[in-house]
Order: C-alpha cells, then structure tokens, then sequence
C-alpha cells in the first residue's frame, strides 16, 4: 500500500497570516525526502488551501506524483489541462464545508463527471473519483472511464464501536475487491489516522492511501520526518 500525503492543511496555515511560511510546496519537498510516495492537494475554487503558484512549483519540482484533487468545474478543469498533474481526484466541493464531506454521487451527476473525465483523458490526465464504498457508483465509474475510484474512508474513521468499525471495514473491502475485478485502480482516504490505519492495512486491494490531517497535526509536535516516518512503519507492517 503506497502512501500520498496532503499537504492543504499546510498551505491553509500559511493563509491564516497571508504571508509566506509555511510554504506549503518546500513540506512537500521535503516530505519526499523521508519517504512518501506522492503529494496531493486540493485546488478549491475560493483557494482556501493550495494556490495556482503552488500547484505549478510542485509540478515542476516533484518527483513522486501529483495527485490533484478539484472539483468537476471548468475554471479547475481548464487549469488541470495546462498544469498535468499525474493524477486528477474529482471530488464534491462545497463552499460552507470544512473539509470534503463525503464521496461523490456519480450517478445524479453523471454527465457532468462523465464530460469532465472525456476533457482530462483527451490530455492523458488519469481520473480517480471520490466515492463511498458503494457497488452501484463503482459500477458507474468504471462505465465512464474513471481510471480509479478514491474510497472514502470517513464513515470507517468515524465509527464509535469496534462492532461499527469492522462493519465498515467488511464494506471497504467488498468495495475495493469489485473495483479491481472491474479493472479500476483503488486508492483510498479520509481521516484515517495513527490508530486505524492499524485495521485499515488489513484490507487488500487498497493500492494507495491518501493523509493529511492525522500527519500535519503530528508534524506539529515531533516534526516531519518523525511523523512521516511512523506512518509508513505502520502501513508496511
Ligand atoms: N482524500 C480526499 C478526497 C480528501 O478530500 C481528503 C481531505 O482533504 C483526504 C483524502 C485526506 O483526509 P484527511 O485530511 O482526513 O487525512
């Protein structure tokens, strides 16, 4: 299972004083050093994180991959087409939200996904699309040409029982095991953190886990590299 990390809640520090530091693509450079695998960061249309200058340095300064996670609109789509990121996560985006909410509905917004995946695939950009672990949006994503579905794992990471838990885990992995018969890469994120990813690293099918928060908050107290360090200790146990 390889390990993406995201980097918005660096950039979103760095907003707060509308200054320079931290900059959020010298973390990413420097997270590359102590072992990740990618870098992912969301372009929201208010730029509340990650701004366009911070997208084209990674581009251009990377060397692992580029997940870029947007919304299904064509100012981000337009800018996507120019930058290329190794990989582009659609996601729902909602103005209000603190944080993405939870999966994309694929189904009720078939032609706008469908449409956005066609544009970026016309650039030799691959689609991954944010859903819940839900057979019938799986199946729809692999009908358009998603090239990976992201699991969202934010009903897992929330679960208050360890009954609730596994539940959720059983589901993820019926989830992950239809989404690779059906030939789509599976990728997988949303709070999860130092303590399940213990359970998590049990599923298979799970190529890639995407954490931001769980790792940028430990950061804070033991630094980067430490705190890289013990997440990918866990993920290769
Ligand atoms: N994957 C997606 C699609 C997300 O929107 C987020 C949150 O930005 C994450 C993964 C990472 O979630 P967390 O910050 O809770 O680890």
């Amino acid at each position: 299972m390889k390990f993406s990390l995201n980097v918005d809640h660096v950039a979103f520090l760095r907003n707060a004083r509308a200054e320079e530091n931290p900059d959020p693509v010298t973390f990413a450079l420097m997270a590359e050093q102590f072992g990740i695998d990618g870098i992912v960061v969301h372009l929201r249309e208010d730029r509340r994180h990650i701004n366009e200058r911070d997208l084209r340095l990674l581009r251009e300064q990377l060397k692992t991959k580029l997940d870029l996670e947007m919304a299904a609109v064509q100012e981000i789509i337009d800018i996507a087409c120019d930058v290329q990121p190794d990989l582009v996560t659609l996601v729902p985006e909602k103005r209000e939200e603190l944080t993405t909410e939870g999966g994309l509905n694929v189904i009720d917004n078939l032609e706008l996904i469908k449409n956005a995946i066609e544009r970026l695939h016309q650039e030799n950009i691959p689609v991954s699309l944010f859903i819940e672990p839900d057979i019938t949006q799986i199946d729809v994503s692999a009908e358009i040409n998603a090239d990976f579905i992201e699991i969202h794992t934010g009903v897992f990471a929330n679960t208050q029982t360890e009954e609730e838990m596994f539940d959720e885990l059983e589901i993820i992995r019926q989830a992950a095991k239809h989404a690779k018969k059906l030939g789509l890469g599976v990728n997988a994120g949303h709070g999860l953190n130092y303590q399940n990813i213990k359970e998590f690293i049990a599923i298979k099918n799970i190529d890639e886990v995407s954490i931001g928060q769980a790792v940028i908050a430990r950061a804070v107290f033991v630094g980067l590299e430490k705190a890289i360090k013990e997440m990918i200790e866990l993920i290769n146990k």
